[in-house]
């Protein structure tokens, strides 16, 4: 494991499993219909890879960055777009690919500005969700895992732009961002 991981949070075989059982249920609920898979970059990049390979469906993929955080680990509040949405999402089945759900922030922000563009229908699917850490008024439909408050890293997830490649998820360190 790298030296910067307290502990192992989720290993290759766990993540494997959890993006089956949710590639399989976005596959059932999209049954006949042709979804919009939305990351949000960074962080999705590797979730979304791995996600739209387990949905056995006609699909297309779009992305946007947004940034909110600087180089803590909490949420400064406000939301940039710094890459918007290139296709056309009016009439289409938008589901919105985020790698963590905490403050609630980026998603509420992203979920508003989209419900603008009227989509036919949208949806929200996180790897990781962090209930305890919530103050915006948004849920995710597919959730990965549910995580207590604790700062993880790995598998798309960053601390300071690194750590992405790891192919798991561990807990850093404190002592890495205190
Ligand atoms: P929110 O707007 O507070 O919900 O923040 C969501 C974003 O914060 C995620 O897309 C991540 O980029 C980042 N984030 C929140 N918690 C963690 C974490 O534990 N590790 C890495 N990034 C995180
Ligand atoms: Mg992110």
């Amino acid at each position: 494991m790298h030296p910067d991981v307290e502990k192992l949070f989720a290993s290759e075989e766990q993540l494997k499993g959890i993006i089956a059982r949710l590639g399989a249920q976005i596959t059932a609920d999209y049954a006949g219909k042709k979804p919009l898979f939305v990351g949000v970059l960074r962080g999705c990049f590797v979730f979304m890879a791995d996600l739209v390979r387990a949905c056995n469906l006609p699909c297309t993929i779009d992305f946007m960055v947004v940034s909110s955080y600087g180089a803590g680990t909490t949420s400064t509040g406000a939301v940039k777009i710094v890459k918007d949405l290139t296709e056309n999402i009016e009439g289409r089945d938008v589901i919105i690919v985020e790698d963590i759900l905490d403050s609630g922030n980026t998603l509420s922000y992203l979920r508003k500005y989209m419900l603008a563009r009227k989509p036919a229908s949208i949806r929200i699917v996180t790897l990781l969700d962090k209930p305890e850490r919530r103050t915006a008024d948004v849920q995710a439909d597919y959730v990965g895992f549910t995580i207590p408050d604790a700062f993880v890293v790995g598998y798309g997830l960053d601390y300071n732009e690194e750590y992405r490649n790891l192919p798991y998820i561990g807990v850093l360190k404190p002592e890495i961002y205190s």
